[in-house]
């Protein structure tokens, strides 16, 4: 087979302190090599409802939890598709690149979309969605939790009740943040929650996830030109009858996605990761403050997954991330209209906090070289 390495000199040696793809650990590779049943099988059926479960105890959820052959934006997009009519109106709360994308969605499907958005840095306070969604009647909310490029975290635990006061459904894309910062989908009452794998999960890319409302399912009824590959009825359909999916899914990484969330529930154990998740956030937090950078966002709304870190020091960033590459170690720039004004170190997924420190210590060399 062709001899693909993603670093020359280091092949798969390479470190990932990126936000997604990340670092994917060998025994999660080991079990996806395992042989496998087709998707119609018992053994399939029975790992599928393993997963499914193992989701719901993640979110914290009696609702039915899928699993999607995309990434997150399918699910983003389905929301858009399955709970929106056509004579509705819909509100997306924007932080950044992804709540624009997910507007963005909103607009390309023909549906009524209106963006409410905040100075990049920012997050959604309290205030900011009490005013947004006084102006107007919206039928659903969509928001993120993590904003990923400004590295911002959304008081989601705060918002949730003002948006389900306001009578609409509540989408939330936790990509960058669910199973590594808890999310209680029941508690906050969210109607879909949704998330790619190659994020906190540590898993290959190719899987994205969500929890379903029972809501959310009586309001797709309702609304038509659902499409077929994400029709949310025919996935909850399939899912509820045989713990399957509509068409074939990738059958070794959902053995990784059961693997992983056994591992995450029983080995680790999830109070622990999520502790382990904002020791990450802390302690680059406190680097950055050690080297005389700033954080891009707002104090008080620093995500524990991933910082976004000004270029205070006027580096070269793509100097920055080529040295620190040659030491084995992928951090990466800043992202849309944030490039080159700063950077991002990924603390997601499998990395400890000595992984973080031997990274950290490279990259103060070649920050003091470059200065
Ligand atoms: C917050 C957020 N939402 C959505 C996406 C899109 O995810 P995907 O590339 O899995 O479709 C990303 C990707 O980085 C993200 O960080």
């Amino acid at each position: 087979m062709t001899d693909i390495h993603f670093n020359k000199e280091k092949g798969s040696q390479l470190k990932l302190f990126t936000p997604g793809p990340v670092h994917v650990p060998e025994r999660v590779l080991k079990e996806m090599a395992k042989p496998n049943d087709t998707h119609r099988s018992k053994p399939y059926s029975e790992m599928h409802q393993m997963a499914a479960e193992g989701l719901q105890k993640l979110l914290y959820t009696n609702n039915e939890c899928l699993i999607f052959t995309s990434s997150a934006t399918g699910i983003m997009e389905a929301c858009v598709r399955n709970l929106i009519k056509d004579d509705e109106k819909a509100l997306f709360f924007s932080i950044g690149a992804f709540g624009d994308r997910w507007y963005e969605i909103g607009v390309r499907n023909g549906k009524i979309s209106v963006k409410q958005g905040v100075e990049w840095g920012k997050a959604i306070t309290p205030e900011v969605a009490q005013e947004a969604l006084s102006k107007d009647k919206y039928s659903v909310v969509l928001i993120q939790t993590n904003e990923t490029s400004t590295g911002v975290y959304n008081p989601i635990d705060e918002l949730a009740p003002i948006i389900k006061d306001s009578g609409a459904l509540m989408c939330v894309d936790a990509t960058s943040s669910m199973a590594g910062v808890k999310l209680e989908v029941d508690k906050s009452d969210i109607d879909i929650c949704l998330a790619s794998v190659q994020k906190c999960f540590a898993l290959p890319p190719g899987l994205a996830v969500c929890s379903v409302s029972d809501a959310a399912i009586e309001k797709a009824e309702q609304v038509k030109n659902r499409g077929l590959y994400f029709d949310l009825i025919a996935l909850k359909k399939r899912h509820v009858a045989k713990h399957q999916t509509p068409t074939t899914p990738p059958i070794p990484q959902i053995r990784g996605l059961t693997a992983q969330l056994e591992y995450i529930l029983n080995e680790e154990g999830l109070e622990k990761r999520f502790e382990r998740h904002e020791k990450l956030g802390k302690r680059t937090r406190t680097w950055v403050q050690e080297n005389n950078l700033e954080m891009f966002p707002e104090k008080g709304y620093e995500s524990n997954t991933v910082s976004t870190i000004k270029n205070s020091l006027d580096l070269d960033i793509p100097k920055m991330v080529s040295m620190l590459l040659d030491k084995g170690y992928r951090i990466v720039n800043g992202y849309g209209q944030l490039v080159n004004k700063t950077f991002r170190i990924g603390h997601m997924g499998e990395i400890q906090l000595k992984d973080l420190e031997e990274m950290l210590n490279d990259l103060t060399d070649i920050i003091n070289e470059l200065k």
